[in-house]
């Protein structure tokens, strides 16, 4: 059977202009009619998600993580110049989403396709009582009616566990804690029963207590819809409560790829590595600091040649900066973006 979602060669470019620090674009003239120059966010990724599966997306922040969550819902912007395959497959029909018309393609986003954000504030209507929204997005796709579109929205914010569901669905987003905005949010994606939820770090603005809760209510929704996801985190703490496979992203690039017994007991990549040792475990001593891999990723600009964790990299000899190494299959479903590392797991 076809995954739901198979992403294949997803290469994501912007123009120089758009990722100049401010003070360059100043000086320059950006109407000019010169070629532009294209830096890619995102380059050659490729993964699927099957039915009711989650697969963790993990990395830094700049790694590309929620470019590659825009372009399967087709909200970058304009200049962003986007090429690859992004199949999504339902009760057998394959569509492409990338040559999808406008009007099927927002047929289909919120209704099989939705989206939660790290900052719920920023997608709610701040002027809205919280239950018209949910009940607006039931309208946008469904055939109910205003009455009934109201009732549903009181029943999916019952599903994600808001007390009171009647009294709150009367409240504007600003009368709701931080956890209870994202548990309305989460009750908007469900609302139209989509086949598939990417979640762009949906818990990194909440406490850990908070975090723990909405982790747990995405589990269990996932298990009673049969729901797919994407599930966007730069903590591999936060991704293994809830993927079943886990993709790492580094500088626009998957560099691992596996189930998460094989990215957790058997990290091969140097960067998934480092990330690992920056997860606190039961017998890091309190107050004893987590180590971390030194640097930051790279902005667009400065890409480096070759394999792009390299400036960072103990492991680097000078073969890693000729070419971008090719994702290589180092065990059933697990794959790696490193030659030397897996060398010398072979010998
Ligand atoms: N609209 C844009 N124009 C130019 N560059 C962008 C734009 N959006 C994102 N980028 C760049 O793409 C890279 C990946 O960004 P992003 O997907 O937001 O990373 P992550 O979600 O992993 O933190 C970054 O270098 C970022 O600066
Ligand atoms: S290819 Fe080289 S630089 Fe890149 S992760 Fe492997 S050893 Fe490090
Ligand atoms: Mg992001």
């Amino acid at each position: 059977m076809s995954p739901l979602l198979e992403v294949r060669n997803l290469t994501i470019e912007f123009p120089a202009a758009a990722v100049r620090t401010s003070s360059e674009s100043k000086n320059k003239d950006t109407h000019s009619k010169v070629p532009q120059l294209l830096f890619p966010a995102a380059r050659d990724v490729s993964f699927s998600i099957r039915e009711g599966e989650v697969l963790g997306l993990v990395g830094e922040s700049g790694s590309g993580k929620s470019i590659t969550s825009l372009a399967i819902m087709r909200l970058l912007p304009q200049q962003a110049k986007v090429s690859g395959d992004l199949v999504f497959s339902e009760d057998s029909a394959a569509k492409n989403l990338l040559t999808l018309s406008d009007e099927s393609m927002r047929q289909l986003r919120g209704a099989k396709i939705a989206m939660i954000f790290q900052e719920p504030m920023t997608a709610l209507n701040p002027v809205m009582r919280v239950g018209d929204q949910i009940a607006e997005a039931l309208l946008a796709h469904g055939t109910h009616s205003r009455r009934e579109a109201a009732q549903l929205a009181v029943q999916a914010m019952a599903e994600v566990a808001i007390s009171e569901p009647d009294r709150r669905a009367r409240d504007h987003p600003h009368q709701l804690s931080g956890g209870m905005r994202q548990r309305v949010m989460i009750a908007m994606a469900i609302a139209n029963r989509p086949r598939l939820l990417i979640a762009d770090e949906p818990t990194t603005a909440l406490d850990v207590t908070i975090q723990a809760q909405i982790l747990d209510l995405l589990g269990e929704l996932r298990h009673k819809f049969g729901l797919a996801m994407l599930f966007i985190a730069h903590d591999l703490a936060v991704v293994s409560q809830i993927a079943d496979r886990v993709a790492v992203m580094y500088a626009g690039v998957v560099v691992e790829i596996g189930t998460k017994a094989q990215i957790f007991k058997t990290p091969t990549h140097p960067y998934t590595r480092g990330l690992l040792e920056a997860v606190p475990r039961l017998n890091t001593e309190r107050g004893q600091p987590l180590q971390t891999i030194e640097g930051s990723v790279p902005p667009l600009h400065s890409l480096p040649p070759g394999c792009t964790f390299a400036p960072r990299c103990d492991l680097r000899i000078p073969e890693c900066t000729r070419a971008l190494p090719e994702l290589i299959e180092v065990a059933s479903g697990h794959w790696c973006r490193c030659p030397v590392v897996i060398r010398e797991n072979k010998s």
